[in-house]
């Protein structure tokens, strides 16, 4: 079947965006993993796939001032709605398209930026050939995303796939494919990289954790009522992915693991 790219609009999309917008602090060691792969400079131009609702974007676009430029790109009308809403900065440019399809310049951009999208692409190796011909020599490619065999593959196959409200059918890269990916596309051997990101998700308590990655991923096919959804989704988060408490120091918080990988490849 082909899949028709909608996965992300209406009830899907906006329970991402109370997931992102009641939150807001959960993420920020993904916002500090941008800034150090990425490193978004004034004067850069950008292209972001999958950007959804526009997470990364004000950090992008702020760091890249006036002077640069940014693509933000997501196949989802309802992801990119909420996206608008946002951000309010003339340095960006907004266009619905799937990566794979995506308008692009030939030796444009400096920097490619991508977090939990790839997964989603049905045609990879045509994919990374338009990130490839889009970037300038020098130009660095940084895709994060979930990869197989990890708990967090496990996660989204074991719990995602059964509950969420549009299904999970993707396909999760291996190292050995993200490297033949790369190199297919032109990216110099000796110049990919696959990086470990440990991530962790940090909340307030047990109840906050199940409420978050209930509407990220809109587990609304869990039986039960919503409190039962919401605590049935910190149990398997628990179970699967880990969960553990920071130090006092660390303000004591509840710390979902989320075991990502960065590919990062230079033109
Ligand atoms: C899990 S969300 C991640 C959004 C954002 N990057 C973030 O970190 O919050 C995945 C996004 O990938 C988008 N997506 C789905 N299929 C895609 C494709 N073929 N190419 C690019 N993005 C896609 C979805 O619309 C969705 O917004």
């Amino acid at each position: 079947m082909i899949k028709t790219n909608v996965e992300f609009d209406g009830l899907r999309s906006n329970l991402y965006e109370e997931a992102i917008t009641q939150y807001p602090c959960a993420r920020t060691e993904d916002i500090k993993v941008m800034k150090k792969l990425l490193n978004p400079q004034p004067g850069d131009k950008i292209l972001g796939f999958g950007e959804g609702n526009g997470y990364f974007c004000n950090s992008i676009a702020n760091s890249i001032k006036s002077a640069g430029y940014y693509l933000i790109t997501d196949p989802s009308k309802d992801q990119l709605n909420n996206l608008e809403r946002k951000i309010n900065v003339n340095q960006i440019k907004i266009q619905k398209a799937s990566v794979e399809n995506i308008s692009l310049p030939s030796n444009f951009f400096d920097k490619v930026w991508s977090f939990g999208a790839f997964h989603h692409c049905n045609n990879k190796i045509q994919a990374m050939q338009q990130l490839y011909r889009s970037l300038n020599p020098g130009g660095k490619l940084v895709i994060c995303d979930v990869f197989q065999g990890s708990d967090l593959a496990k996660h989204f196959d074991s719990f995602v796939a059964r509950y969420c409200l549009t299904g999970h059918e993707v396909s999760f890269l291996s190292d050995e494919f993200a490297l033949t990916l790369c190199e297919l596309a032109g990216f110099q051997k000796n110049k990919i990289e696959i990086i470990d990101l440990d991530q962790k998700w940090k909340f307030n308590n047990e109840h906050e954790l199940g409420d978050f990655i209930y509407k990220l991923h809109a587990l609304t096919k869990i039986p039960g009522s919503e409190k039962e959804k919401i605590s049935k989704t910190f149990e398997s988060c628990k179970n699967v992915l880990g969960v553990s408490r920071s130090s006092k120091s660390h303000n004591n918080l509840l710390e979902l693991n989320w075991p990502m990988k960065a590919l990062v490849a230079i033109k």
